[in-house]
């Protein structure tokens, strides 16, 4: 077998153990019964520690090498070896008893943090926090970076995104939302939300949810639907991408948002082509143009009014009490803007304030400028000067998310980046697609998934973020399509 036969092999075996892994995973946060949560984490442990070591193994090093100074490769085969290559290093620089270390304090630290949240007290977390945070301070030192030490953490989510070009992003995003929100706030009228109320039984929910998905143009035959508590989405291996979502008796939208944003991620993960599939490129570009995905369709297609068209009748079928509900009703009572203490139930106006206190706060964190002990009082500071509400403790405050536990440092601005990278995508789509409006209103969105998988999806992980965005919309990463959206969009709808 000649190296680039083995190196694809290789690659092969590592996708198969990642593949048992997802659906190991995907069943824990599904169905697997509460007994039997205790072995599933040995076996999943074995299994990661397994493909951990095929990752870092010799053999592949000597693979990439050789592969590197080839020059006969096609540009998958190229993308693959830049891909997996950085991968390799990356794991490699860090010491095995390290990470094996650090990985035994942060499964510690993830279920101190649980019962942490549960009876806000952060005092019982914050010496596990000390150790996340010495942790990737160690890791990111050891992974190489030039500016700033946040950048070599960054890198895992973002690849090419520095602290540097985030606040350049920031700033201008910052200056333009957060006296917008205040003169929401004061000057603006406040949609009646009347019409969303209710009790909606989950069965007839998961039956609407199932419809809008196959509207989308998720093909079921390549993957399924469940629910779960906190929902996500996962391939488990090639041809099978997983959606989960979380229905609310008395919140019917709620429901259908959170299966269309999965839903986003889940036609990414279709649209990649079988010659990339255990390539290591089998994935979005980064964890922000993923979430560009998922946001375009829970924002710029499901909470807007062409979709609601559409979608109205067929709510009215399920429940028809909403037989008389006007879209244009609708459109305003689920595009409501409140600024709340918790990131995960923000609208698209706060969102982005929620994503920049946390990056100032684990950006300073990591570069050792404030302690994990100033942590909670910095919060309520920030919350104040950006959205203007102070939670009442800490458990709706710091230790809400669960990403600093596990030590996922660089991690939150992804979903910003996300919600930029949609603004500036949908636009390029508006250009190109003029009637795209009326196609939605006829229950014609598959020409945004045909679009969307011809400019994004095909290409996986082949190209960086940035790259990826200069090819699809001819710039990079431009705040102002957001602004843009954000300030024409709530203008209307608080007829300001
Ligand atoms: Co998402």
């Amino acid at each position: 077998m000649n190296t680039l036969a083995a190196y694809k092999k290789h690659l092969q075996e590592i996708g198969k153990l990642r593949s048992a892994i997802s659906l190991l995973h995907w069943d824990q946060r599904t169905y697997l019964p509460p007994k039997g949560h205790a072995a599933r984490a040995l076996v999943l442990g074995k299994l990661a520690k397994m493909a951990f070591e095929l990752l870092v193994s010799d053999q592949l090093g000597h693979y990439l090498e050789e592969l590197e100074t080839q020059n006969d490769l096609s540009l998958e085969e190229q993308a693959s070896i830049r891909v997996v290559g950085k991968a390799y290093r990356r794991q490699k620089s860090i010491p095995p008893d390290i990470y094996e270390r650090f990985t035994i304090a942060q499964s510690r630290s993830e279920s101190v943090w649980e019962q942490a949240k549960k009876t806000s007290d952060f005092e019982l977390f914050q010496p596990h926090l000390q150790k996340m945070v010495d942790f990737s301070r160690q890791f990111a030192e050891l992974y190489g970076y030039e500016d700033n030490l946040y950048d070599a953490l960054l890198e895992e989510y973002e690849p090419g995104m520095t602290t540097n070009q985030l606040r350049l992003v920031i700033e201008p995003l910052r200056k333009k939302l957060v006296p917008f929100l205040k003169q929401l706030r004061e000057e603006g009228t406040q949609p009646h939300t009347e019409v969303l109320e209710g009790t909606f039984p989950i069965d007839q929910q998961r039956k609407l949810s199932s419809h809008v998905l196959k509207a989308m143009g998720y093909d079921f035959s390549a993957g399924r639907l469940d629910t779960t508590i906190h929902p996500f989405t996962i391939s488990t291996g090639p041809r099978d991408t997983r959606v989960t979502t979380r229905f609310i008796n008395n919140n019917l939208f709620s429901g259908i948002f959170s299966t269309m944003h999965e839903g986003g991620h889940a036609l990414y993960q279709q649209g990649i082509p079988q010659k990339l599939h255990w390539s290591g490129l089998d994935g979005g570009a980064s964890s922000g143009i993923h979430e560009s995905q998922s946001r375009m369709w829970e924002n710029m297609v499901g909470k807007q009014l062409p979709f609601l068209r559409f979608f109205q009748p067929i709510l009215a079928s399920v429940f028809p009490e909403f037989a008389r509900a006007r879209p244009e009703i609708l459109y305003d009572a689920v595009n409501t803007v409140t600024p709340s203490l918790i990131r995960v139930e923000a609208d698209e106006v706060t969102y982005n304030l929620h994503i920049m206190l946390r990056f100032e706060l684990e950006e300073q964190l990591i570069n050792g400028r404030i302690n994990v002990g100033d942590l909670p009082e910095l919060w309520q500071d920030a919350m104040k000067r950006y959205l203007g509400v102070v939670p009442k403790d800490d458990a709706h405050g710091v230790l809400q998310d669960v990403h600093w536990s596990a030590g996922m440092f660089g991690y939150f601005p992804s979903y910003m980046l996300g919600n930029l990278c949609s603004a500036q995508i949908f636009a390029k789509v508006k250009e190109e697609i003029p009637d795209l409006d009326e196609k939605i209103a006829n229950g014609k969105s598959i020409v945004l998934l045909s679009w969307l998988r011809k400019q994004v999806h095909r290409f996986g992980k082949m190209y960086e973020p940035q790259d990826l965005l200069q090819r699809v919309t001819g710039e990079r990463l431009n705040p102002s399509y957001f602004t843009q959206y954000i300030t024409d969009k709530y203008s209307q709808i608080y007829k300001l």
